[in-house]
């Protein structure tokens, strides 16, 4: 059960006091209800609540994709660096959204954000092999050894040896990296590790789910329906 003003600022585009302004003035109706206040308890995923004549729908979570731009940091909040949510107006972020992983702050591309924590850990788990699609640049042309020895995985200096991954390679100081797992810095530790370095890193692809070309950086819009299928 949940109060009335509390599943409107979910499931609108309202704030908590919009909310309660709007249960006030008499614009919230609920089917089976006379008497509509803001601390009235529903029922909301069986509830039918009309706001201004329009049936409200139930949305249990929500997400986004963003395009995450440069400098920017995947965290809820920073004391020196503009986070991801700081890129979302509050109509979204009041539902307690965070980063499904982290991209570091110089990388670029695909960032989802999503209040389904355990939809989250499901993608996030080693254990399902999502792939996460990058493209890269790097400093020094990737010789067909050392994208083998990426590929088939590599000992890092802290004793991890990483997953398999694919190496696609668009030209010699560029390519696509697909991972299933996302340690700390990982594609740049691995061309660290072959003595290269990664000079640019965008995510483009994560789940089966493509940034979509439409948003600039810095940009984002609501997953669709077929999208939020990998969190369900
Ligand atoms: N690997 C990295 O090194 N950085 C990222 O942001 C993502 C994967």
């Amino acid at each position: 059960m949940i109060r009335l003003d509390k599943f409107l600022t979910n499931n609108t585009n309202l704030s908590r006091s919009e909310s309660v302004k709007a249960i006030k003035a008499g614009r919230v109706k609920i089917e089976g209800l006379n008497k509509v206040l803001q601390d009235t308890k529903i029922d909301e995923s069986s509830a039918v609540v009309f706001l201004d004549g329009q049936q409200v729908a139930y949305q249990k979570f929500v997400y986004l994709m963003l395009n995450k731009p440069l400098g920017v940091v995947s965290a809820t909040n920073d004391t020196q660096h503009k986070t991801v949510l700081d890129l979302v107006p509050e109509q979204y972020s009041k539902h307690g959204l965070f980063p499904v992983g982290r991209l570091d702050k110089d990388t670029l591309g695909l960032v989802i954000l999503t209040n389904n924590g355990q939809g989250a850990h499901k993608v996030l788990s080693p254990k399902n092999h999502v792939k996460k699609v990058y493209k890269y640049e790097c400093a020094d042309p990737l010789c067909e050894q050392d994208k083998q020895k990426i590929e088939l995985g590599i000992t890092l200096k802290d004793g991890y040896t990483t997953k398999p991954c694919k190496i696609k390679i668009t030209t010699e100081k560029s390519g696509e990296i697909t991972l299933t797992e996302g340690k700390y810095h990982e594609i740049k530790r691995l061309f660290g590790s072959v003595g290269n370095k990664i000079t640019y890193l965008e995510r483009i692809c994560f789940g089966g789910i493509t940034l979509d070309p439409k948003l600039n950086r810095g940009e984002f819009r609501p997953l669709n329906q077929q999208e939020i299928k990998i969190f369900e």
